[in-house]
Order: C-alpha cells, then sequence, then structure tokens
C-alpha cells in the first residue's frame, strides 16, 4: 500500500500564470477566500470536538428511541446513550454493517415516520439485497451543502456550469452532485453516465468548468475525446471531482496531463450519505478532508476491531451527526484508509486517498494484494494504456492472477513485450507475488461508463 504524500500541485503541467482576480484562471488551485467557507470550516480542532460531542449525543438518543435494531444492539452491549460523556467513549458502542441494513430491509433502520422521508436511494449490491437509504427535508438540506461545500473546495464558484457523469438514479452519485452544484450557485448540466460521444460534444458546447464523474469514466471520455480527433485539453474545463471508485495518484496525473485540469477526489458512501462525506482541497491535494461537523470518523483494525490511533491504516468507520432519517452509528465502511491531521482546513482531520477495499484485496498464494497497487505499475509504463482488467483463475490446484492490459495506440510488438516485462519484475519486486500478463489491442478492453470492474473472478467457472 503505497500512497504518495506529497500533493501533486507543484508538478502541475503549465500552471496559469495568476492574472487579476475575478479572472478565470485565477480562481482554480488558489485556497478558497474566507468569506466563502462554511462557518464550520473556519473552527478549530477543539471547536470541532466539542461540537462533534454535542450532535452525537443527539444522535444516540435518536437512534436508541426510535431505531429497534439500534436499542437491541446497544442492550446487547449493555451501554446507554448517556454512557457517551467523551468522543473517546465512541468506542463503547456496537458497530453497524451492511447485514444489519440488509436484516431491516426495506426501512427498519429508519428513525423517522414514513411521511418525513423525502427521498429514498439504494446501493445495487452485487449480492443480496440492496440496502436503502432515506433522508428527510433537513438530510437533503445538509447533504446539498456539503456537496457544495466539496465543489467549492475544489475550486467552483458561483456562477461556474458543472457537467456532472455521475449515475442518475438509486444510485447517490448523479442526485447528490446535482443538488450540490444547484446549492454553491453553479449551473448543473445533468449529463448522467452512458452516451459517451454526446458528453463529448457537450462539453464542448456548454463549456463547463468543472465536470463529476468517476475516474475511470474519465478515461473512457478521454478516449473519446481522441477518437472524435478533438484535443481534450481544449476545453473550458478547469478542475475534475472524481470518486466512487479507488484511484491511484498515478492516475491522478493521467487525467491531469491528457485533461489539462485538477483533478480531486470526493468521497462518500449511499449509508452514510452519497458523496460529499470526505473531499479534497484543490490547493492542497494531499487527501480527502472529512467533513468532520456532520461525521465522526475512526479507523479500526479489520480483523480485531480494536480503535487505531491517527496515521495507523486501517478500516474506516463513520458515526452520522445530523443525520434524521437514518442515523448510522459506526458504521463499517470496508474502505481502507488512515486519518491524517487537517492542513488546508486546520480543524477537520484528512482521510489518505483510499487504497482499497477489504473485499477487493485479492490474497494470492499467501500475498495481499490490491488492484490499486496494480494500477500504481501500470501507469508509470508509457507504452500501456491506462486500461485494466484483473483475471483470477487456477492452474492445477494453485490460483493464478493474469494481468491483462492495454498497450497505448503507438506502441509496438517489441514495446509491448519490454513492457510487460517491466510490470512482471515490478510486481514480483513491490507485491513479491509472480503473476502472468497480456497486452492487448487498444480499445479491446470494456471501457466504463460508472464504477469500474477491476476483478473478473473465473476460479469457481
Ligand atoms: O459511490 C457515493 C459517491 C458517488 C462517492 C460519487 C463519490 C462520488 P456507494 O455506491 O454507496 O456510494 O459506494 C460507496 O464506493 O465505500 C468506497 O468503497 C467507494 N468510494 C466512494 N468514493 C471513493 C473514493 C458512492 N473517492 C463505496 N475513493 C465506498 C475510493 C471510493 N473509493
Amino acid at each position: 500500500m503505497t500512497t504518495t504524500e506529497a500533493g501533486t500541485t507543484e508538478s502541475w503541467p503549465e500552471e496559469q500564470p495568476h492574472t487579476a482576480p475575478g479572472t478565470r484562471p485565477a480562481r482554480f488551485g488558489e485556497p478558497l477566500p474566507d468569506e466563502l467557507r462554511d462557518p464550520a470550516e473556519k473552527l478549530g480542532r477543539e471547536e470541532i470536538r466539542a461540537l462533534q460531542l454535542e450532535r452525537l449525543r443527539a444522535t444516540l438518543d435518536h437512534a436508541y428511541a426510535n431505531v429497534p435494531l439500534y436499542r437491541r444492539k446497544f442492550d446487547e452491549a449493555g451501554v446507554r446513550p448517556e454512557d457517551l460523556r467523551t468522543l473517546e467513549d465512541i468506542a463503547r458502542f456496537p458497530y453497524t454493517t451492511k447485514a444489519d441494513l440488509r436484516e431491516t430491509y426495506p426501512f427498519g433502520m429508519f428513525a423517522v415516520p414514513r411521511e418525513r422521508v423525502r427521498r429514498l436511494h439504494a446501493s445495487s449490491g452485487t449480492t443480496g439485497r440492496p440496502t436503502v437509504v432515506g433522508y428527510t427535508d433537513g438530510d437533503l438540506s445538509n447533504w446539498a451543502d456539503l456537496v457544495a461545500r466539496s465543489l467549492r473546495a475544489a475550486g467552483a464558484r458561483p456562477g461556474d456550469r458543472v457537467h456532472v457523469s455521475y449515475g442518475y438514479g438509486l444510485f447517490t452519485g448523479g442526485l447528490g452532485a446535482h443538488y450540490g452544484v444547484e446549492r454553491a450557485g453553479c449551473t448543473v448540466i445533468p449529463a448522467s453516465g452512458g452516451q459517451t460521444a454526446r458528453q463529448v460534444q457537450l462539453i464542448q458546447d456548454f463549456e463547463p468548468d468543472l465536470i463529476m464523474v468517476t475516474p475511470s469514466y474519465m478515461l473512457t471520455l478521454l478516449d473519446e475525446f481522441e477518437r472524435q480527433g478533438v484535443d481534450p485539453r481544449s476545453t473550458k474545463l478547469r478542475a475534475g471531482v472524481f470518486g466512487a471508485e479507488p484511484w491511484t495518484e498515478e492516475m491522478r496525473r493521467e487525467i491531469e496531463d491528457r485533461m489539462g485540469i485538477h483533478a480531486v477526489d470526493i468521497y462518500g458512501l449511499s449509508e452514510v450519505m452519497g458523496p460529499g462525506v470526505a473531499s479534497e482541497c484543490v490547493e492542497t491535494k494531499d487527501g480527502l478532508h472529512i467533513w468532520e461537523d456532520q461525521f465522526l470518523p475512526e479507523v479500526v483494525d479489520p480483523i480485531t476491531d480494536e480503535v487505531l490511533p491517527d496515521g495507523t491504516s486501517g478500516e474506516l468507520v463513520f458515526t452520522s451527526l445530523t443525520k434524521e432519517a437514518l442515523p448510522i452509528i459506526r458504521y463499517r465502511t470496508r474502505d481502507l484508509t488512515r486519518l491524517l491531521p487537517g492542513t488546508a482546513r486546520p480543524g477537520m482531520r484528512r482521510m489518505e486517498k483510499v487504497t482499497g477495499r477489504c473485499d477487493d484485496m485479492i490474497i494470492l498464494r499467501g500475498v495481499n494484494l490490491f488492484p490499486s497497487q496494480i494500477e500504481e505499475i501500470l501507469l508509470r509504463v508509457p507504452a500501456l494504456a491506462p486500461h485494466f482488467q484483473i483475471h483470477l483463475g487456477r492452474r492445477g490446484r494453485m490460483d493464478h492472477l493474469t494481468v491483462r492490459v492495454e498497450a497505448r495506440q503507438d506502441s509496438g510488438p517489441e514495446a509491448r513485450e519490454a513492457a510487460a516485462a517491466v510490470v512482471l519484475k515490478q510486481i514480483k519486486d513491490t507485491i513479491g507475488v509472480s503473476v502472468g500478463i497480456e497486452v492487448v489491442d487498444p480499445d479491446t478492453l470494456e471501457r466504463s461508463v460508472g464504477k469500474i470492474k477491476r476483478i473478473m473472478d473465473e476460479r469457481g467457472k
């Protein structure tokens, strides 16, 4: 798990010279002026902690009083909301998992009367029942505020146009982004996912300043620009707000260089709210500030469940602090990261870019590895395109992993062979395991239109 600590601001290609205030290029990549910050963004660490404690007490009371599952779990653990005296006391309360949401499907964890639920979202869930989440008017308003805050952190300003290519529908990406754009005083272009050729046309015609999209679909859009013979750097886009799936610093560089924009990270999950739980600030690009006025993060050991100190990698756990319809207590996200002190927003901690999910960890002949480690290695090899899949199969009784990756348009047989050898050596040297590789022709692997599926597990077939 290697993640670059330093931001990439310095290596930003052809940074525009800062021109007079108010003109467009100067706004991007600059710190957010004080007057555009939410009051919570100006609080110091101790003020944030005091606010969290007050809100956490209210959330525990609300959950215990209104959700039978929480009441049962608290009772079984022998804790009451009034046992919380300090923020650290949260460790005495039980965790919540996806299984709890499934068990109470569809509305069993809602804490308000049905008529106060203004919107539902659901995660498709590759296995079992979907998880259903709900929002009151107040929840929707807070969510829009946080996405608006995330957009400003990425460099958006009132009056900007924002192209939203996250999917609309039960997925929280599209509508979550949508109302945040409006709340930020920007113009929303609700493109949703798919119809890639048309999206490229709209980006040229409507001249958005920002785009919100999964990083893998951004690559699909980039290829489409090139297929149409349009230079992707020629658009008016200045920044992209990318999330919903893990992506590496190498991917950031690929997108920034090819698209000529700042690429910042946005994180969230439906069970906790949706996009906008944490977001990167464009001036530092050093991990995502968690909007701690609304969420309390912890990092725990995924095996022993023990709470880990800040700075140590583990599984991210969230407790909501303001949610009404679906208060969520110590939700196990399965996402792996670590907590770091705030920088651009000193009162709120950052989370390092998510390296992967516990569920995506591949154990290959005893060695743990994540798709993000393969991505890091592939994207450093110039002859290879950033499109790849990981195929898991069996050879005899042994598991075998094959990386299937596309060559860049201009790389011939020799370059491909040399690239394959470099990748195999690097995987062996840094991850410590032997794998296979197939370098395939450009445009042969399936493209993403939303969240990409990286791992193809063919072991059971
Ligand atoms: O993916 C919400 C979202 C939409 C976030 C748009 C950002 C942008 P879910 O479908 O519930 O919600 O999936 C949540 O996606 O637990 C992570 O594993 C992964 N994920 C989300 N953002 C990031 C990110 C949305 N920035 C799951 N980096 C989470 C890495 C991410 N993984």
